[in-house]
């Protein structure tokens, strides 16, 4: 594993003009921030070596290199799932990657679930814990103290700091924003009423499939995480409905312009 994450660093510091010292996850929700990158560079994932290789039509994803107001950063147009069958090695490998060509902050984005009942369809909220419901965990097995220590603390896994100017950032432009634990499950089925409910009981604001390792792998490496969520459907006791992939998609695309000025405005802070 070393081997290959130093391998794939290698490849970006030979090909990359300007690396940079912040990292952003597009999920669904925030695709939409391409559009303000100025981009330098750009590789599909199939490109770029060690990689995993999606297997999914449509679905290639795309790591792009250039600035957004100037300011340096790189971008992971799709993400590798779980529940697409990738392991957590490789769900988290690009993220090794980020830290080996410098990267100090991590800003992911997910869509999920609400199950607060103060949460609407379309708020967006920013994570400020999580709760580990995947089956496993992406430091399971040997431990390379060259990436990070066996027992990491995860006390504070979502900086502060940074939510902290993000809530200021809001604010400022008139933005509302929840803040609140986000539970990280497998997919890929949505959750029963029986499931969010417990979900709920156990401390969770919103539930989804994503976010989770990325943030484990990115504290273990010592990289500041913040982390945004769009609501897209709603798992309230009571009210629970039948959920799509679609309106997830479009719930996510309808919050995005909102992402983006968060984003942008943040990484002027960074
Ligand atoms: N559950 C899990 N993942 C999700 C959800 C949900 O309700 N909505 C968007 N991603």
């Amino acid at each position: 594993m070393l081997e290959k994450i130093q391998q794939t660093g290698d490849f970006l510091r030979k090909n990359v003009s300007k690396l940079p010292k912040v990292a952003i996850v597009l999920g669904s929700g925030l695709g939409g921030l391409t559009k303000e990158i100025a981009i330098s560079e750009s590789f599909e994932y199939k490109d770029i070596p060690n990689f995993p290789v999606s297997t999914v039509v449509g679905h290639g994803g795309k790591l792009i290199f250039g600035t957004i107001n100037g300011v340096p950063i790189m971008a992971m147009q799709g993400r590798f799932h779980f529940y697409e069958g990738y392991n957590m090695q490789e769900v988290t490998f690009p993220i090794r990657v980020m830290k080996n060509i410098g990267v100090e902050t991590l800003i992911l984005s997910n869509a999920s679930g609400g199950m607060n009942p103060s949460f609407n369809i379309g708020d967006i909220m920013v994570i400020t814990d999580h709760i580990n419901m995947f089956p496993t965990n992406p430091l399971m097995g040997k431990n390379f103290d060259e990436l990070g220590p066996r027992f990491p603390d995860m006390s504070e896994i979502y900086d502060n700091e940074l939510i902290a100017k993000a809530e200021v950032i809001a604010k400022k432009n008139g933005i509302k924003i929840q803040k609140g634990v986000y539970v990280g499950v497998s997919g890929p089925c949505f959750e029963t009423p029986a499931e969010y409910k417990m979900f709920r009981i156990v401390g969770g604001d919103v539930v989804g499939m994503s976010t989770v390792p990325e943030a484990i792998v990115s504290r273990h490496s010592g990289m500041k995480t913040f982390a945004l969520s769009v609501i897209t459907d709603l798992g309230i006791v009571g009210q629970v409905c039948t959920v799509s992939h679609e309106e997830v998609l479009e719930a996510a695309n309808k919050a995005e312009p909102l992402m983006t000025t968060l984003i942008k405005d943040l990484l002027l802070e960074i």
